[in-house]
């Protein structure tokens, strides 16, 4: 089983992919947050940092592109092979309205056959890297599934990475795994499943529903549990030290590199995951104003179903 983490813009950085790799590991593939490339293909100081190869020495990463425009697409990826990479990927999952409102994202599933003339002049010429993508199932209706699908089995895409949930759907709610059973009766080559995966259980849940299941992205669940991966695999949940060891290395990464108040609210969001609905953990979380608060509104004292309830394992 390939395991993918997922990319979450503003979350996963390359302090965050390392501290977990180091810590944790079990993930085989670190993906980056997407590029939003425009017409002057300069990136954001922090879109350089992310793809340098100096913030990911020792991982597997996928870095990702946002765009709509098939030249923009090629210059990107030669400067990510330039950059020493031999695959990138790209989103056609994003749901955010500003980014779908341009027609870019799963906005781009909106119009298949303006899609499709994106993807033949994509594929029009050869490309420097393999290219991959990552997609939602529809915009509005799941139905649209049995259209996008053919489409996107037309090229010859790294893999899929199958969101199974429409744009309109955003994160939460009903997810379709259907669809991924479909791509995977269908044939489509090297579909990778994506969305709520929380627990190991999962996981065995899919896989017996999908024996071909070969992949999976995992996000908000290495969040919530950053031994989920190792986890899978057969390995230990996180201890309680582990844990502490992960939100100080994160807190501390991100100190150094911009500034106390900044890691602060990069580990409250980071952490809201873990805290969830629990109102007293939520508020612990929202007044502690130093990182041993946050870790004890994440983890609790250190009295019985204090750390992150086990989960079972496979
Ligand atoms: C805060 C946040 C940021 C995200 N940023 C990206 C992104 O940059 N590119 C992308 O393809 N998906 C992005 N996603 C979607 C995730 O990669 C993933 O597809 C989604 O969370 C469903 O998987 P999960 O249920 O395992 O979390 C983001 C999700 C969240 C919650």
């Amino acid at each position: 089983m390939i395991i993918y983490f997922a990319p979450m813009e503003g979350i996963t950085d390359g302090i965050l992919r390392r501290v977990h790799h180091e810590l944790f590991g079990g993930v085989d593939i670190y993906c980056l947050p997407f590029h939003k490339l425009t017409q002057t293909m300069s990136l954001l100081t922090r879109e350089k940092r992310d793809i340098s190869p100096e913030e990911n020495r020792g991982l597997h990463v996928l870095p990702q592109a946002l765009t709509r425009d098939p030249g923009q697409l090629h210059a990107w990826l030669q400067s990510v092979s330039a950059r020493g990479y031999s695959c990138a990927d790209l989103n056609l999952g994003c749901p955010s309205p500003t980014v779908t409102k341009r027609g870019r994202g799963s906005g781009m599933l909106r119009d298949l056959s303006a899609l499709r003339a994106f993807l033949d002049q994509v594929f029009s010429k050869p490309l420097p890297i393999s290219l991959s993508v990552k997609t939602r199932i529809g915009y509005e209706s799941p139905e649209e599934w049995q259209e996008i699908l053919p489409l996107l089995a037309r090229y010859p895409f790294a893999h899929v990475t199958i969101h199974v949930r429409t744009a309109l759907e955003q994160y939460t709610g009903a997810i379709h795994p259907e669809a991924f059973g479909l791509a995977l009766r269908q044939g489509l080559a090297h579909p990778v499943y994506n969305g709520d995966l929380r627990t190991p259980v999962d996981v065995r849940a899919l896989t017996d529903r999908f024996p071909g299941t070969k992949a999976v992205m995992i996000g908000r669940g290495l969040l919530f549990d950053p031994a989920l991966a190792r986890r899978i695999r057969g390995g230990p949940p996180a201890s309680r030290e582990e844990l502490q060891a992960w939100y100080t290395a994160l807190y501390e990464g991100w100190r150094d590199r911009f500034q106390e108040t900044i890691a602060l609210g990069r580990i409250k969001k980071l952490m809201e995951w873990p805290v969830g609905e629990d109102i007293k953990r939520k508020r612990l979380l929202r007044r502690a104003d130093h990182i041993e608060g946050c870790i004890e509104a994440a983890l609790g004292h250190g009295g019985e179903n204090s750390v992150l309830e086990p989960m079972n394992t496979m």
